[in-house]
């Protein structure tokens, strides 16, 4: 079951998401449905605020090659470096835009099972990671954008900056 997407401007979107106190089987099959929810909406990233539950969990799968990250209480405990790019975001339809982030992030999580990561991402996941863990503090994109990038200049703007 895919569910639909909270769209800005709501309140649970910028209320802070509430850490979990336990994994249950009802929160894996809500795992499953985010993740159903989020390849039915071409995305690549949510975060549960988006699906209107306010509690701290965030995907991420920006390609085959980097896989799904299920992230259960993340939260980010290095960061370094600072680099611009374009994003969007499933909640604000039709809005991008270039957003400064740490250019290097290590994030700590746990996963389905409850065993705890830590993983260092660069470049464009580590970007993921932090637009999806701004959601769960009730950050929204929009907040940071520092240039909108009309829709229809999007292709042209990745092009010239692919190499950045
Ligand atoms: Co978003």
């Amino acid at each position: 079951m895919a569910y639909p997407i909270v769209i800005h401007p709501n309140t649970i979107l910028t209320t802070p998401a509430r850490p979990i106190d336990s994994i249950t089987d009802e929160l894996l099959i809500f795992l499953d449905q985010m993740r159903e929810t989020m390849i039915a909406h071409d995305g690549v990233g949510l975060a549960a605020p988006q699906v209107g539950k306010n509690i701290s969990i965030a995907l991420v799968e920006l390609d085959e090659e980097t896989g799904l990250f299920e992230m259960i209480d993340p939260e980010i405990i290095f960061r370094s470096g600072t680099c611009v790019d374009v994003e969007g975001c499933l909640s604000v339809p039709g809005v991008y835009g270039t957003v400064e982030r740490s250019k290097e992030v290590t994030v700590r999580y746990f996963d389905r099972e409850g065993v705890q990561y830590e993983v260092t991402a660069s470049g464009y996941l580590a970007r993921c990671f932090q637009h999806e863990i701004d959601h769960l503090e009730g950050i929204l994109f929009l907040d940071k954008i520092i240039e909108r990038i009309p829709q229809e200049d999007l292709e042209k703007y990745m092009e010239e900056h692919q190499n950045d």
